[in-house]
């Protein structure tokens, strides 16, 4: 960076700091809306969540609309930045959907009425959403808003491009990508939807799991039934159920499913040599998640079975009753939902396919399955070396004081894929969330000092991208 970027860089900054309380409260704003993409009851909520960003990025001069799908909308907006026409714009995408709440008497306050408390490292948002992602999604806003303030734009064209269906699969991307190629061109796609190293430390995230997630439900008897009149002489979906699911892993805890191995691809070499360098405090981990032991494929470390090694994990069962008291019944059906994290080399249309079968070839006569797909995606991985991978690693270290670490996860973003295949772009995963923030969890929350850090940072990595335009 020259004397000249770091000194427009430095009022920016300066700005970002004075506008930090203001930047707490449009978060909290956006926070109360509950647009929650999964559920249809809340859809007019989960509108107006795009409305509202969008008409924060009107405010600051860009043009901006909402783009309807057969789902919820994207919210699409431009910026010309200094207005030169001769580069093309920086994309940053992130999502305004949220998970449910679930369960709700788990939270100590409302998930939709944010609360500012203090925490270890200072003040902390308490709401549904405020890491993941409206909170990561404020801290590219906000780094706009503050260049626009003081050098009236961002120094580089900007695209925005929003999601309303992060958290459901994304089932509109695909068709709203490809109808958007002009709109959507960029060099780059920046995400702010994944984690930091620790709270003081940088990250990029260059590695991302796939995801088959799958809804089976199995069908026995045409009603429910007495279990003392019945039991005995057909067969019960729920036993049927436990019994395909118990046989998914083995002792270890491996994926028994036959050929869910096969083809995979260990991480380039020099991938899994920088991640041993890393400080990983597995305690502190276990920690975050209150958990007070590991498991999992044995003689690998946890870092490399989180982002390289695949899983096969139940998030729901039922079937039959679970109320108070006893009842004496064969339920006529039964039902799980499960996911299998997916690593390089493994197809996710074929594992969705032997996960199928294994539970078809397993069920006993008389029980019928039929299966529902909430989502399908490939793992990812991302050039770490580009001109704006570059850029980006030097506005962070800029920002903290410290190089990013140069990390993986367990976690899927649809979009990734989907923005090489449609726009030809890669995406520079820049996240600022922590591993105790509870994502998809009761009393989610974002540090203050996350918030802060990645506006800071963004503002930063903006200049870096102009000096490498
Ligand atoms: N932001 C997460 C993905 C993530 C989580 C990345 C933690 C890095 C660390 C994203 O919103 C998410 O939850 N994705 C879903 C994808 C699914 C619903 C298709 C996931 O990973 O379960
Ligand atoms: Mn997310
Ligand atoms: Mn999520």
């Amino acid at each position: 960076m020259t004397t000249t970027a770091s000194a427009r860089l430095a009022q920016v900054l300066e700005r970002t700091d004075r506008n930090l309380d203001a930047s707490i409260d449009r978060l909290c704003a956006f926070l109360r809306i509950p647009s929650i993409s999964t559920d249809p009851a809340y859809d007019a909520e989960t509108r107006k969540a795009a409305e509202w960003a969008s008409e924060r990025l009107s405010e600051l001069g860009f043009e901006s609309r909402l783009v309807d799908t057969e789902g919820q909308p994207f919210v699409v907006a431009h910026h010309p930045g200094p207005g030169t026409g001769s580069t093309r714009p920086i994309l940053y995408y992130g999502h305004y959907d949220v998970q449910p709440p679930d369960p709700l008497e788990l939270w100590r306050s409302g998930p939709f009425e944010p609360v500012v408390e203090d925490g270890p490292t200072g003040r902390r948002v308490v709401a549904r959403g405020a890491c993941d992602d409206k909170g990561q999604v404020m801290t590219f806003i906000e780094a706009f808003r503050a260049w626009c303030e003081v050098h009236g734009g961002p120094p580089v064209p900007v695209t925005v491009m929003l999601e309303g269906e992060e958290e459901s699969g994304s089932p509109s991307l695909d068709p709203f990508l490809a109808g958007h190629r002009e709109a959507l061109d960029a060099r780059v796609c920046v995400v702010s939807d994944t984690g930091m190293w620790d709270v003081e430390t940088p990250a990029i995230t260059t590695m991302l799991r796939g995801l088959v997630y799958e809804e089976v439900q199995l069908r026995g008897p045409g009603h429910d039934l007495h279990s003392g009149m019945y039991g005995g002489t057909l067969a019960n979906p729920l036993n049927a159920l436990v019994e395909c699911l118990g046989a998914l892993h083995d002792a270890d805890g491996r994926v028994a499913i036959p050929g869910f191995f096969d083809g995979i691809e260990d991480p380039p070499a020099e991938v899994a040599a920088s991640w041993r360098e890393l400080p990983f405090d597995e305690r502190a981990f276990l920690d975050s998640a209150g958990a007070t032991a590991e498991h999992g494929e044995p003689g690998r470390s946890m870092l490399e079975r989180m982002w390289s090694r695949p899983t096969c994990d139940l998030n729901g069962i039922w079937g039959g009753y679970a109320g108070r008291g006893a009842k004496t019944v064969i339920p006529a059906t039964a039902g799980a939902k499960l996911s299998c994290r997916l690593v390089a080399g493994q197809d996710p249309e074929r594992i969705r396919g032997l996960l199928r079968s294994f539970i078809e070839s397993r069920l006993p006569p008389g029980i019928v399955a039929t299966f529902h797909s909430h989502g399908c995606n490939p793992a990812i991985a991302v050039a770490a070396d580009s001109p704006e991978m570059r850029a980006a690693r030097e506005g962070l270290a800029v920002a903290y004081g410290r190089p990013a670490a140069m990390i993986g996860t367990g976690g899927s973003i649809p979009a990734v894929g989907a923005i090489r295949r449609h726009l030809g772009i890669d995406s520079i995963l820049a996240g600022f969330g922590l591993d105790d923030d509870r994502v998809h969890s009761p009393n989610e929350k974002f540090d203050v000092k996350c918030l802060h850090g990645g506006i800071r940072a963004h503002a930063a990595m903006l200049e870096s991208f102009a000096s490498t335009a």
